[in-house]
């Protein structure tokens, strides 16, 4: 194949290549190249590790997501739990009075059967996602509803679910009850009533209440803490406190862990239920090292925390993850990217899990990469040679990479680039998309930076890893 390269005159430069890069590049460099779900060794997915601290790692999947095999590959092989995402809320589950649909639900708990993961149920009674036929219930009928809601449900999935999540997010911010249907009818007493209701229906599944900023030590916390002392005092059927940690790049609260020991003194598992992270977009290398030490954090505090079963992230990858749809403006919450490429987030979560230095590169990994920088006081470009070391024939390619920081592509060659910072994709041409077996191809970009000249840490082509020449 002939390839066409562009050459950019350049002004004098500092040169750096992967062949002469220093050891610690090298070892970096290495140390990025992650398996993915499908081709993670068994001794180093989240699920193993995480189950070797006797902690679980779980995940959020809606049944749309059954039909997305990157996506299934991943959850199935990385996370040992599954938490439907939607499916068994209220308006899915009982959309008009005593007419229940559990078969968005079954798929998902087929899945997770399928790939032996445990199930936390999600989630019983909440305000969101309530069909207005309850709403709009005179509050006289609102217990016999909830408590047939309960029980109906709970018995569809009896001695099948680790957990449920009975009471979703009970509190206001200021530690007050929220006045929704089951409050307004029932006043606080509707929690214990959940809680015996889902009891009696499945004496196995633990039981939650789950909140949202909770997770430091604060008003609502407060308040959540009361009600679990008070209900545990009463004997009323409660084994666990779930803490959505639906958190803010770098804003993790420095009282998290202290705040999950208070909960965890009262007698009750806690769990982190619904983790993501998210940056402002777009999403630079630094923010994702940021959020790999947040990711971290929140490994190490559940590690930390006697009384801490396990971490779910809510959604597989950042494609699925429900926070650019409620948080304009913001993404890249999760521990994959959109390819399902393990972000640093992933890589920190495992470390944190014991997983030592990392994964050693993918033994399938069928692309090899090298790469030339030439840099100036505020540019730089690069040349890339991608090398097919796999036994089929490529019919087009995407080599996706993360820029360093402060490093943005102004022009690129015999490849298109987008986006021109952070997590970047480099598709073919139409006259370079078949790459055969043994051949290479090279592009090449110019770009600004701001000092730091390095190459990507990590190369995957079509989704898998590529090693490094
Ligand atoms: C979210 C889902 O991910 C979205 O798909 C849906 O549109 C809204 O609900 N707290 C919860 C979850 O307890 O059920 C929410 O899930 C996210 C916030």
């Amino acid at each position: 194949m002939s390839v066409r390269t562009l050459r950019i005159p350049l002004p004098p430069y500092a040169r750096r290549a992967f062949g002469a890069a220093s050891v610690t590049a090298v070892a970096a460099l290495a140390a990025a190249l992650l398996p993915t779900g499908q081709a993670g060794a068994a001794d180093s997915t989240l699920r193993s590790l995480a189950e070797s601290k006797g902690l679980y790692f779980g995940t959020a999947m809606t049944q749309g997501d059954l039909n997305n095999s990157a996506l299934t590959a991943v959850a199935g092989s990385q996370f040992g739990m599954l938490t439907p995402g939607n499916e068994m809320k209220w308006d899915t589950t009982e959309p008009a009075r005593d007419s229940f649909n559990f078969a968005p639900a079954d798929r998902l708990v087929s899945f997770a059967q399928a790939n032996s993961m445990r199930l936390r149920g999600h989630t019983l009674v909440w305000h969101s996602q309530l069909p207005s036929w309850v709403s709009s219930l005179p509050t006289t009928q609102v217990r016999a509803a909830m408590e047939n809601h309960i029980t109906k449900e709970v018995a569809h999935y009896k001695g099948r679910l680790y957990s449920w999540d009975v009471v979703n997010e009970p509190f206001n911010e200021d530690g007050t009850f929220r006045s929704d249907a089951f409050y307004n009818a029932m006043g606080s007493g509707f929690v214990a009533d959940a809680l015996r209701t889902a009891r009696a229906a499945d004496p196995t599944a633990r039981l939650y209440l789950n909140d949202y900023n909770i997770e430091g030590q604060n008003p609502k916390s407060d308040a959540m803490y009361n009600l679990v002392k008070s209900l545990r005092s009463q004997g009323v059927p409660l084994d666990g406190v779930g803490f959505q940690a639906h958190f803010v790049l770098g804003q993790i609260p420095s009282t998290f862990k202290a705040n999950l020991q208070r909960f965890a003194a009262l007698g009750v598992n806690v769990a982190i239920t619904e983790l993501d992270d998210r940056i402002q977009l777009p999403a630079t290398a630094s923010a994702l090292a940021q959020q790999a030490s947040d990711y971290a954090a929140v490994v190490r505090t559940c590690l930390a925390v006697t009384g801490c079963v396990g971490i779910t992230q809510w959604g597989v990858g950042d494609s699925d993850s429900w926070i650019p749809g409620t948080f304009p403006g913001y993404g890249a919450a999760t521990m994959y990217d959109a390819n399902y490429r393990p972000k640093p987030a992933y890589t920190a979560s495992a470390t944190a899990l014991g997983g030592g230095s990392g994964p050693s590169p993918t033994p399938g990994a069928s692309c090899k990469v090298s790469g030339v920088v030439n840099a100036w006081n505020s540019g730089l470009t690069e040349d890339i040679t991608l090398t097919n070391t796999g036994s089929t024939t490529l019919n087009g390619w995407s080599l996706a990479f993360t820029l360093p920081a402060g490093q943005t592509v102004t022009s690129s060659w015999n490849a298109s680039l987008t986006p021109a910072t952070g997590e970047v994709t480099a598709g073919n041409l139409g006259y370079n998309s078949t790459l055969a077996p043994g051949a290479s191809t090279s592009f090449g970009f110019q770009a600004n930076h701001t000092g730091d000249t390095s190459l990507p840490a990590s190369f995957s082509l079509n989704g898998s890893p590529c090693t490094t020449a």
